[in-house]
Formats: C-alpha cells, structure tokens, sequence
C-alpha cells in the first residue's frame, strides 16, 4: 500500500518519533545508572548487545503499535512486523551501543518513519519522519520531509567548506576482522586528503553532526539501515547529500557517504577504486 503522505501526517510522524525517541533515551540514561548488562553477542565477540538494547527497543515498539497499529517495524534487535499502512519504522535502540557500554556520551536511540522507494537507499526504503535523539547531551534532532532538519527545534545546516583538504570527517569500522582490515587499508589511503579523521561510534549520530556542520562529511562501509535510516533524513533535510560507490548505487549498498554535495563528490570519487577491493 502507498500512503497518502500529506503535510498532516508526516508532522504526526515526526512529533511520534521524537516524543519516543525522548522517552527511550531518558530509559536507557536510567538503566545505565543502575549498570549495564551485556547480554549477548551478535556478529562477532566485539559486536555485543545490553539489557538496554533490548528493553529500549521493546518499548519503542510498544509505543509505536500503540499509537499507529498496522505500521510496519524493522528493529536492530529483531523486532518485526509487515505493514498494512505502507508505514514502516527503522529503529535502532541504542546506535553505539559501545559507547553505551563505556559510558561515552555519544549514543542515541533512532526512530524513522519509513515508505518503499527502490532508488532511494540500500534497503529500498526512504525516511519521512525521523528524530535520532542523544539522552546524555539531551540532543534532539529531528526531520520531515519537506520541513527541514532541527536540533532541539532549531533549524540546522551542513558545513559550507568545499576543499576535502580542509574537512574533517568521520567514518565507522564494522565488528569482523575482515571488515575493519578493509576499512584499516581504505583509511591510511585517504587520510592524507583530510583535515582529520572522527570515529564517534554512533553512524546515527556521525550523520546528524554533518547535518549541523559539526564535522564536514561522513563515510562508512557496510552500515545498516538501522544506522543510517534516521540520521541520511535529518542530512539530506539539513541540505546534505548521501552517495553511494557510484552513480548506480544508492547510499548504504555497502558503501554510505554522507556530505555537502561538493564533498560528498569528491569523497566518492576517491572511494570507489578503493571499495572495488571488497
Ligand atoms: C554501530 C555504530 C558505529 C558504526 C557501526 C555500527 P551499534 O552501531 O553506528 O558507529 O561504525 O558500523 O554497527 O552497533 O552501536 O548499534
Ligand atoms: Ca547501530
């Protein structure tokens, strides 16, 4: 089913994902306090998940069934549910769970509302609605489509720099060995071209600083929907690009790039020879 994506249901989303976002965040600020568990291991020893994950990612379940049954759900932890409405929400519970385990104030709950749109991203989807919101710097950026991006209700812009030579930029490292020695060979190639190099640990929260120009662009191999879903809506709304390898490939199929358009070109031309390797 296509839904009818009127003005008036969008700013429904939106408000949705942030009163949500706002409320798992405080939970998960909460949980923290009292220590955190981790709970298992998912695609390597590295790669862990916490109590927290889990139990953030069932109330922001529970809270969306709530309030739009029928909506589809595509969770980090699992949680899944068809779409009767052409709805469906991308969340990732806590993006950075690493930071999360360490106490590092850079994790964030991610809450999109998402339509079927094969040219769009990776996963053949397109946010209209998101909020990714940072409980620790009490961060709430949100966007819809249409409407612009916001921090905390304030409109927000990328960065206006255009020379990748001047450009600070972030990327992410995966969780298997023959992922990160990739990324490892890619990095020591382009690193010359940059300013410098952020690993924050938190691709939602990588791409909302491009979109406040806080750093200047953003790249990263195979990242999830559930990284990118909310955070590519609040960049692309702030005026930011997302790119793909090449031309024929959208952001996230593996390679995600994220940036002032200028930027986020030249990124891509350095990237593709290198992400052929794998
Ligand atoms: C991770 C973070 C990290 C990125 C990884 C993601 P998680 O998500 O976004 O910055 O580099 O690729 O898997 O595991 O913290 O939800
Ligand atoms: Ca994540």
């Amino acid at each position: 089913m296509t839904p009818d994506l009127s003005p008036a249901l969008i700013l429904e989303l939106v408000d949705l994902a942030t009163d949500i976002s706002r409320e798992a965040g405080e939970e998960i600020l909460a949980l923290r306090s009292a220590g955190v568990t981790v709970a298992g291991s998912k695609s390597s020893a590295v790669d862990v998940v916490t109590e927290a994950d889990r139990s953030a990612e069932e109330m922001i379940v529970a809270a969306i069934a709530a309030a739009r049954p029928g909506d589809g759900i595509f969770a980090e932890e699992g949680n899944t549910a068809e779409s009767t409405t052409g709805i469906t929400w991308v969340i990732d519970p806590i993006d950075g769970t690493v930071n999360y385990v360490y106490g590092i104030p850079a994790f964030c709950v991610s809450i999109a509302a998402t339509v079927a749109d094969p040219q769009a991203y990776g996963d053949g989807r397109r946010a209209i609605a998101a909020a990714v919101f940072n409980p620790s710097t009490n961060e709430m950026f949100s966007a819809a489509e249409g409407f612009g991006a916001h921090l905390n209700g304030e409109p927000i812009h990328p960065s206006h720099e255009t020379q990748l030579e001047q450009s600070l930029i972030a990327t992410g490292f995966g969780y298997t060995r023959e992922r990160r020695a990739l990324q490892g060979r890619i990095l020591s190639v382009l690193i010359p071209h940059f300013r410098d190099i952020r690993r924050i640990g938190s691709a939602a929260y990588d791409l909302c600083m491009v979109a406040c120009g806080r750093i200047e662009a953003y790249y990263e191999i195979g990242i999830q929907p559930w990284d990118w879903a909310g955070g590519a809506l609040v960049a692309t709304e702030a005026g930011a690009i997302t790119l793909g390898a090449h031309a024929d490939q959208p952001a996230g199929t593996p390679l995600f790039i994220a940036g002032p358009p200028e930027l986020a070109t030249q990124l891509q031309t350095l990237l593709y020879p290198l992400t052929r390797e794998g």
